[in-house]
């Protein structure tokens, strides 16, 4: 198994063990419930997104008898998927507590690094799944 696929999984079991603390404090204590989008997105984007890009890069390729189209790119989507994730909520997480505009803009700014982490995981696998057998 690739290096970033086993990153992948490891990191998905991570902010799945966050996102369940967080979610213990939400109900503990409700006024924390400021951080729901914080913890909605480390579910999906982090538990669930992770553990399919992971998953998904070690099993579709296999599933057609190909080679992932590139694993250089799929090293740079694990980092660009984390610091996006981690950006994006670090950033919305300050916000709620700093009305400083800055914090929005890196928000937004982070939001995208995410988007365009999803856009490379795509191509990729469209790449690799739809990818012309060799003659
Ligand atoms: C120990 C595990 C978990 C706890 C204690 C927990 C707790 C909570 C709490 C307290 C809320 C806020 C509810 C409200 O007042 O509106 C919430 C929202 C949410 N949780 Fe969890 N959660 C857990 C695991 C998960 C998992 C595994 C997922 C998804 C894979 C998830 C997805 C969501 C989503 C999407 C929302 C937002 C729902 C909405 O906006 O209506 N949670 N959770």
């Amino acid at each position: 198994m690739d290096k970033f696929v086993k990153n992948f999984i490891g990191v998905s079991i991570l902010y799945l063990i966050l996102s369940s603390v967080i979610g213990i404090l939400m109900l503990a204590y409700p006024q924390l419930t400021t951080l729901k989008f914080v913890h909605s997105h480390l579910n999906m984007l982090g538990w669930v997104s992770m553990m399919i890009y992971g998953v998904g890069y070690h099993i579709l390729p296999r599933f057609v008898g190909k080679k992932l189209k590139s694993n250089r790119l799929g090293e740079i989507q694990f980092w660009l998927a984390n610091i996006g994730l981690v950006g994006m909520l670090g950033a919305y997480s300050i916000g709620q507590y700093n009305t400083d505009p800055l914090y929005k803009t890196l928000t937004v700014f982070f939001g995208v690094v995410e988007a365009v982490s999803i856009a490379f995981f795509f191509y990729n696998m469209i790449a690799t799944l739809f990818a012309e057998d060799a003659a």
